[in-house]
């Protein structure tokens, strides 16, 4: 399968501070790839120019053979699932799906299958009705995603997916991901937790300081580092370079 984004000495400076500097990886189409690396690294930054959130400083991102700006004028194929919720609580759970549909430029008569098969994906078709501030802590969650993806957009950015959830939850969205990925869609997650990393990463690059110290697969990167568990891989990684 071909490229599904091309990073390119990417980097972002607000003044004189370098939040991303000169970053460079590929993530390959159907791949699910981890961007890990302590608070402020800068992977939300970097998360937000590759979706085009950000424009970056200088340097280049190629998502499925075209340029970000390209991208923003053609069909966003790209889908971001931020850390906050942030679908409309006084709405049910399918008036949001049909609102995000809407404001996505979903033609209207398309929308009730797309809304029908993203409850089924998010096993939320017996809480299509329900008002989404009623829901639990893990199906908010899985209506986020939802709202993400109305569009089917065929790369995934999933910023912290499981943050402050339970264990059970967590399993849960872990599935969620793992179906999507296997539906076609490239995956591109950060996280804090290794087992998480562990579970779904094919590939990872690790970031410290705006910079990426490390990639490959986790076992590669457990190898190179003689380490036994991808925890101790990262906190060897979390130490500056003197
Ligand atoms: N617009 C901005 N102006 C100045 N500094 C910023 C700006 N945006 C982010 N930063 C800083 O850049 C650094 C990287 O932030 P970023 O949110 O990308 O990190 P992160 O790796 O996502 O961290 P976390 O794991 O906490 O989510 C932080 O020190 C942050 O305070
Ligand atoms: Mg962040």
């Amino acid at each position: 399968m071909g490229d599904a984004v091309v990073v390119s000495e990417l980097a972002k400076v607000v003044g004189e501070k370098i939040i991303v500097d000169r970053i460079s990886f590929t993530v390959e189409q159907g791949e699910i790839f981890g961007l890990l690396g302590a608070n402020g690294s800068g992977k939300t930054t970097t998360f937000n120019m590759l979706s085009g959130l950000l424009p970056p400083s200088s340097g280049s991102v190629t998502i499925l053979g075209k340029s970000d700006k390209e991208m923003r004028r053609s069909k966003p194929e790209i889908g971001f699932i931020t850390q906050e919720n942030s679908f409309y609580e006084t709405l049910t759970v399918k008036e949001n799906l049909e609102f995000f549909a809407s404001q996505a430029g979903v033609p209207g008569k398309e929308t009730a299958a797309i809304v029908k098969t993203l409850l089924g994906q998010m096993r939320l078709t017996d809480k299509a009705d329900a008002l989404s501030s009623k829901l639990s802590g893990g199906m908010k969650k899985r209506l986020n995603m939802a709202c993400s993806l109305v569009h089917d957009p065929k790369i995934v950015f999933l910023d912290e997916p499981t943050v402050g959830l339970d264990p059970i939850v967590r399993k849960e969205i872990w599935v969620v991901i793992e179906e999507l990925n296997k539906s076609g869609k490239t995956i591109i997650i950060t996280s804090h937790y290794m087992e998480e990393v562990e579970r779904l990463c094919n590939r990872v690059a690790i970031m410290f300081s705006g910079r990426i110290v490390a990639s490959g697969t986790p076992k590669e990167l457990k190898e190179r580092y003689k380490l036994k568990q991808m925890e101790d891989v990262f906190a060897h990684l979390m130490k500056p370079v003197v």
